[in-house]
């Protein structure tokens, strides 16, 4: 054996040829089951589609570079799970195309961000962070207040997603423009949307604006529901948030909606 190995160190080619053989077995290991993704993901109870509102703030989150300094996964570690709730699930971003897990944290985690704070917060946070918190290093982004969300190419998003695996039917696409107005308004009747998406869909003017659906409406759509779509209290009593020690996950002393 090792009068074979003397043989592969000396002769080059034979070592690079040996070397790709086994780069190639790990990279086969470690890619072939990519393949057959859908039969990797674990399913959980809750996790939906975006509506078409929702989809039109996660786009907003990628054009502003959201990601540049949020992460939206939670590591399975302690110290990640006690700050910010249950560690992500393969699930909760089968839908998100592209991902949005992030590598920088200059801000925490978004994950479970859905829910922690009132859609006044983030309306206030948004246009001016330092107004919430003083010490935020975060910019402002005042001007989504003033600019309608375009959803002119809504339905064409949904289509799109669809053809990579998302459960969009052809009347959510038909009807993706309603549905993202109506959803953003709470003067309209929302009875179609939840007969599409289910009842875990928030109908409201996010950023108390009734008359104009924002773009900054559209982001705080999305940021509300990120990470609450699964019911952990189901799965493991001493991950609610209301359990935890005090600070943990209310980490500015804000109060919960
Ligand atoms: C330059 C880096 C930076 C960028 C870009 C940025 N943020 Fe932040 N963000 C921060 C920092 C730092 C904090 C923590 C201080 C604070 O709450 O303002 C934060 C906090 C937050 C929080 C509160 C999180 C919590 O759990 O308290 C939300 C929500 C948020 N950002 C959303 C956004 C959205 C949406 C965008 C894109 C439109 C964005 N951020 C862009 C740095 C950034």
């Amino acid at each position: 054996m090792l009068k074979h190995h003397d043989k592969l160190e000396r002769n080059s080619i034979i070592l690079v040829i040996a070397t790709a053989i086994v780069v190639s077995i790990g990279g086969i290991v470690e890619i072939l089951p990519l393949f057959r993704i859908e039969t990797t993901i674990e399913k959980v109870e809750g996790m939906r589609p975006y509506t078409p509102l929702e989809l039109a703030g996660q786009n907003i989150y990628i054009r502003e570079g959201c990601y540049l300094c949020h992460s939206q996964q939670i590591r399975a570690l302690r110290d990640e799970v006690e700050r910010y709730g249950h560690y992500s699930l393969a699930a909760e971003s089968m839908y998100d195309h592209p991902f949005q897990w992030g590598s920088e944290r200059q801000g925490p985690d978004l994950s479970r961000v859905g829910g922690k704070y009132s859609d006044e917060w983030h309306t206030a946070h948004l246009t001016d962070p330092r107004s919430v918190v003083p010490e935020s290093i975060m910019p402002s982004y005042a001007f989504m207040k003033d600019r309608a969300v375009d959803l002119h190419d809504i339905s064409d998003h949904l289509r799109t997603l669809k053809t990579l695996g998302v459960p969009y039917t052809d009347d959510m696409i038909a009807h993706a423009y309603d549905d993202a107005i109506n959803q953003g308004r709470n003067d309209g009747d929302t009875s179609g949307l939840t007969a599409r998406y289910g009842n875990k869909v928030f109908a409201r003017s996010f950023d108390g604006q009734p008359n104009m659906v924002s773009e900054m409406n559209a982001l705080i759509a999305y940021l509300q529901r990120l990470g609450n779509m699964v019911d952990f209290t189901k799965y493991n009593p001493d991950l609610d948030p209301r359990n935890l020690p005090d600070g943990a996950v209310k980490a500015k002393g804000e109060a919960k909606p």
